[in-house]
Protein backbone atom coordinates (compact mmCIF):
# COMPACT_ATOMS: atom_id res chain seq x y z
CA UNK A 1 0.00 0.00 0.00
CA UNK A 2 1.43 3.44 -1.10
CA UNK A 3 0.96 5.90 2.03
CA UNK A 4 1.12 9.61 0.32
CA UNK A 5 1.66 12.63 2.40
CA UNK A 6 -1.19 15.05 1.25
CA UNK A 7 -1.07 18.58 1.80
CA UNK A 8 -4.73 19.98 2.13
CA UNK A 9 -4.56 23.73 1.03
CA UNK A 10 -6.96 26.62 3.11
CA UNK A 11 -9.72 28.45 1.04
CA UNK A 12 -6.56 31.54 1.18
CA UNK A 13 -4.20 29.02 0.17
CA UNK A 14 -6.24 28.29 -2.83
CA UNK A 15 -6.44 32.18 -3.33
CA UNK A 16 -3.36 32.31 -3.89
CA UNK A 17 -2.85 29.18 -6.42
CA UNK A 18 -5.58 31.03 -8.01
CA UNK A 19 -3.33 33.86 -8.84
CA UNK A 20 -0.57 31.62 -9.75
CA UNK A 21 -2.76 29.46 -11.70
CA UNK A 22 -3.95 32.55 -13.58
CA UNK A 23 -0.78 34.05 -14.33
CA UNK A 24 0.63 30.39 -15.72
CA UNK A 25 -2.74 30.06 -18.24
CA UNK A 26 -2.25 33.83 -19.46
CA UNK A 27 1.69 33.29 -20.35
CA UNK A 28 0.46 30.09 -22.16
CA UNK A 29 -2.60 32.24 -24.04
CA UNK A 30 0.10 34.79 -25.05
CA UNK A 31 2.56 31.46 -26.65
CA UNK A 32 -0.30 29.91 -28.15
CA UNK A 33 -0.84 32.80 -30.38
CA UNK A 34 2.72 33.13 -31.24
CA UNK A 35 2.58 29.24 -32.58
CA UNK A 36 3.47 29.50 -36.26
CA UNK A 37 5.54 28.52 -39.01
CA UNK A 38 8.98 29.97 -38.87
CA UNK A 39 8.33 30.75 -34.97
CA UNK A 40 11.66 28.82 -33.25
CA UNK A 41 10.83 27.51 -29.33
CA UNK A 42 13.54 29.25 -28.39
CA UNK A 43 11.77 32.11 -29.32
CA UNK A 44 8.82 31.15 -26.83
CA UNK A 45 10.95 30.75 -24.07
CA UNK A 46 12.10 34.00 -24.57
CA UNK A 47 8.70 35.28 -24.31
CA UNK A 48 7.71 32.63 -21.65
CA UNK A 49 10.26 34.21 -19.28
CA UNK A 50 9.39 37.50 -20.40
CA UNK A 51 6.25 37.90 -19.71
CA UNK A 52 6.67 36.03 -16.00
CA UNK A 53 9.33 38.91 -15.07
CA UNK A 54 6.61 41.47 -16.04
CA UNK A 55 4.25 39.51 -13.52
CA UNK A 56 7.24 39.15 -11.07
CA UNK A 57 6.80 35.30 -11.07
CA UNK A 58 9.57 32.96 -10.99
CA UNK A 59 9.51 30.07 -13.89
CA UNK A 60 9.29 27.25 -11.80
CA UNK A 61 11.31 24.55 -13.64
CA UNK A 62 13.94 26.47 -14.52
CA UNK A 63 16.72 25.22 -12.33
CA UNK A 64 14.32 22.79 -11.02
CA UNK A 65 16.39 19.09 -11.02
CA UNK A 66 18.69 21.80 -13.24
CA UNK A 67 16.13 21.90 -16.02
CA UNK A 68 17.79 24.45 -18.08
CA UNK A 69 14.69 26.01 -19.14
CA UNK A 70 11.30 27.92 -18.15
CA UNK A 71 9.41 26.50 -20.79
CA UNK A 72 9.29 22.89 -22.25
CA UNK A 73 8.46 22.63 -25.71
CA UNK A 74 7.68 19.07 -27.38
CA UNK A 75 7.42 19.09 -30.87
CA UNK A 76 5.78 16.01 -32.43
CA UNK A 77 7.35 12.48 -30.90
CA UNK A 78 7.78 14.90 -28.41
CA UNK A 79 6.23 13.37 -25.38
CA UNK A 80 7.45 16.08 -22.19
CA UNK A 81 10.32 18.09 -20.86
CA UNK A 82 11.55 18.95 -24.66
CA UNK A 83 14.26 21.62 -24.60
CA UNK A 84 13.59 24.85 -26.65
CA UNK A 85 15.78 25.02 -29.79
CA UNK A 86 16.43 27.11 -32.54
CA UNK A 87 14.49 25.16 -34.79
CA UNK A 88 11.77 26.23 -37.13
CA UNK A 89 8.75 25.08 -36.67
CA UNK A 90 7.10 24.10 -39.75
CA UNK A 91 3.18 23.58 -40.73
CA UNK A 92 1.87 20.19 -39.92
CA UNK A 93 4.21 20.09 -36.88
CA UNK A 94 2.23 19.65 -33.44
CA UNK A 95 3.74 21.39 -30.21
CA UNK A 96 3.25 20.85 -26.59
CA UNK A 97 4.21 23.56 -24.36
CA UNK A 98 4.47 23.10 -20.39
CA UNK A 99 4.95 25.55 -18.31
CA UNK A 100 4.79 26.73 -14.21
CA UNK A 101 5.48 29.62 -12.24
CA UNK A 102 5.64 30.21 -8.52
CA UNK A 103 4.49 33.72 -7.06
CA UNK A 104 3.44 34.39 -2.85
CA UNK A 105 4.92 30.63 -2.33
CA UNK A 106 2.30 28.61 -4.27
CA UNK A 107 2.78 27.37 -7.61
CA UNK A 108 0.72 26.96 -11.00
CA UNK A 109 1.38 24.41 -13.66
CA UNK A 110 -0.35 23.46 -17.16
CA UNK A 111 0.41 22.68 -20.52
CA UNK A 112 -0.80 22.51 -24.07
CA UNK A 113 -0.71 21.27 -27.08
CA UNK A 114 -1.22 23.44 -30.42
CA UNK A 115 -1.29 22.75 -34.36
CA UNK A 116 1.55 24.52 -36.12
CA UNK A 117 -0.44 25.57 -39.53
CA UNK A 118 -2.39 22.81 -40.79
CA UNK A 119 -2.05 19.79 -39.35
CA UNK A 120 -3.03 15.98 -40.11
CA UNK A 121 -6.71 14.67 -38.92
CA UNK A 122 -5.19 12.36 -36.88
CA UNK A 123 -3.22 14.84 -35.08
CA UNK A 124 -6.03 16.64 -35.08
CA UNK A 125 -8.02 14.04 -33.36
CA UNK A 126 -5.17 13.18 -31.00
CA UNK A 127 -4.86 17.18 -29.64
CA UNK A 128 -8.84 16.91 -29.12
CA UNK A 129 -8.68 13.69 -27.41
CA UNK A 130 -5.78 14.50 -25.01
CA UNK A 131 -7.69 17.54 -23.80
CA UNK A 132 -11.44 16.38 -23.77
CA UNK A 133 -9.41 12.87 -21.82
CA UNK A 134 -7.88 15.51 -19.50
CA UNK A 135 -11.43 16.84 -18.79
CA UNK A 136 -13.18 13.75 -17.95
CA UNK A 137 -10.49 13.23 -15.50
CA UNK A 138 -11.25 16.82 -13.87
CA UNK A 139 -14.72 15.80 -13.65
CA UNK A 140 -14.46 12.98 -11.61
CA UNK A 141 -12.19 15.31 -8.87
CA UNK A 142 -14.68 15.35 -6.41
CA UNK A 143 -14.54 14.91 -2.05
CA UNK A 144 -15.29 11.43 -1.46
CA UNK A 145 -14.70 10.42 -4.96
CA UNK A 146 -11.35 8.33 -5.42
CA UNK A 147 -7.81 8.76 -7.49
CA UNK A 148 -8.30 5.75 -9.28
CA UNK A 149 -11.67 7.69 -10.54
CA UNK A 150 -9.82 10.73 -12.31
CA UNK A 151 -7.09 7.83 -13.81
CA UNK A 152 -10.11 5.79 -14.61
CA UNK A 153 -12.33 8.14 -16.77
CA UNK A 154 -8.63 9.36 -18.69
CA UNK A 155 -7.84 5.94 -19.38
CA UNK A 156 -10.71 4.54 -20.82
CA UNK A 157 -11.71 8.10 -22.77
CA UNK A 158 -8.43 7.60 -24.38
CA UNK A 159 -8.65 4.22 -25.26
CA UNK A 160 -12.09 4.34 -26.52
CA UNK A 161 -10.33 6.65 -29.15
CA UNK A 162 -7.64 4.36 -30.23
CA UNK A 163 -5.11 6.13 -28.01
CA UNK A 164 -2.82 4.91 -25.66
CA UNK A 165 -1.79 6.50 -22.56
CA UNK A 166 1.99 7.42 -21.04
CA UNK A 167 2.72 5.23 -18.36
CA UNK A 168 6.11 6.79 -17.50
CA UNK A 169 5.01 10.14 -16.64
CA UNK A 170 1.88 11.01 -13.75
CA UNK A 171 0.45 13.86 -12.52
CA UNK A 172 0.96 15.49 -9.18
CA UNK A 173 -0.06 16.85 -5.89
CA UNK A 174 1.20 20.91 -6.80
CA UNK A 175 1.16 23.52 -4.15
CA UNK A 176 4.44 25.21 -1.94
CA UNK A 177 6.16 22.84 -4.33
CA UNK A 178 6.17 21.96 -7.58
CA UNK A 179 5.54 18.07 -6.81
CA UNK A 180 3.58 17.22 -4.12
CA UNK A 181 2.05 13.74 -3.30
CA UNK A 182 0.18 12.26 -4.63
CA UNK A 183 1.24 10.90 -8.03
CA UNK A 184 -1.37 11.12 -10.39
CA UNK A 185 -1.58 8.31 -13.10
CA UNK A 186 -3.81 8.53 -15.98
CA UNK A 187 -4.78 4.96 -16.45
CA UNK A 188 -6.32 3.21 -13.34
CA UNK A 189 -8.95 1.39 -11.56
CA UNK A 190 -11.85 3.25 -10.71
CA UNK A 191 -12.91 2.95 -6.94
CA UNK A 192 -9.23 2.76 -5.94
CA UNK A 193 -6.84 4.70 -4.67
CA UNK A 194 -6.65 7.45 -1.81
CA UNK A 195 -10.57 9.52 -1.27
CA UNK A 196 -10.14 13.05 -2.23
CA UNK A 197 -10.79 15.59 -0.13
CA UNK A 198 -12.04 19.52 -0.18
CA UNK A 199 -8.46 21.14 -0.22
CA UNK A 200 -6.58 18.85 -1.75
CA UNK A 201 -4.89 20.34 -5.06
CA UNK A 202 -3.95 18.43 -8.60
CA UNK A 203 -1.48 18.98 -11.57
CA UNK A 204 -3.57 16.38 -13.58
CA UNK A 205 -1.52 16.03 -17.36
CA UNK A 206 -2.41 13.36 -19.72
CA UNK A 207 0.45 12.59 -22.19
CA UNK A 208 -0.88 10.23 -24.61
CA UNK A 209 0.39 9.16 -27.72
CA UNK A 210 -0.47 8.26 -31.30
CA UNK A 211 0.58 4.61 -30.96
CA UNK A 212 2.53 2.83 -28.83
CA UNK A 213 2.75 4.24 -25.08
CA UNK A 214 5.97 2.78 -24.58
CA UNK A 215 8.64 6.14 -24.02
CA UNK A 216 12.18 7.05 -23.52
CA UNK A 217 14.78 9.81 -22.33
CA UNK A 218 16.91 10.89 -25.10
CA UNK A 219 20.85 11.57 -24.20
CA UNK A 220 20.48 15.35 -22.83
CA UNK A 221 18.60 13.52 -19.74
CA UNK A 222 15.47 15.74 -20.16
CA UNK A 223 13.18 14.99 -23.64
CA UNK A 224 11.17 12.25 -23.35
CA UNK A 225 10.04 10.43 -27.11
CA UNK A 226 7.79 7.79 -27.91
CA UNK A 227 9.92 4.81 -28.64
CA UNK A 228 7.89 4.10 -32.07
CA UNK A 229 8.33 7.76 -33.31
CA UNK A 230 4.38 8.31 -33.03
CA UNK A 231 3.22 11.56 -32.27
CA UNK A 232 2.23 12.70 -28.50
CA UNK A 233 0.38 15.13 -26.99
CA UNK A 234 0.26 17.23 -23.45
CA UNK A 235 -2.68 19.11 -21.02
CA UNK A 236 -2.48 19.59 -18.03
CA UNK A 237 -4.33 21.95 -15.45
CA UNK A 238 -4.14 22.53 -11.65
CA UNK A 239 -7.15 22.15 -10.44
CA UNK A 240 -8.31 22.32 -6.69
CA UNK A 241 -11.15 19.94 -5.13
CA UNK A 242 -13.57 22.02 -3.39
CA UNK A 243 -16.95 21.31 -1.49
CA UNK A 244 -18.58 22.75 -4.93
CA UNK A 245 -16.65 20.05 -7.07
CA UNK A 246 -13.27 20.81 -8.80
CA UNK A 247 -12.31 24.11 -9.70
CA UNK A 248 -9.84 24.64 -12.28
CA UNK A 249 -6.89 27.07 -11.18
CA UNK A 250 -5.14 27.45 -14.40
CA UNK A 251 -7.66 29.54 -16.16
CA UNK A 252 -8.88 33.25 -16.18
CO1 LIG B 1 3.04 19.07 -13.92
Amino acid sequence: MVVWVIILKSPREIDRMRKAGCIVYEILCVLRELVRPGVTSFDLERIAAEEAAKRKAKCAFKGYHNYPSSLCCSPNNQVVHGLPTRVQLVSGDILSLDFGILIDDFHGDAAITVPVGDVSALADQLITTTEKSLYAGIEMAVPGNRLGDISFAIQSYVEKKGFSVVRDFVGHGIGKSLHEDPQIPNYGNSGKGVKLKAGMVFAIEPMINEKAPEVRVLDDKWTVVTCDGGLSAHFEHTVAITENGPEILTRI
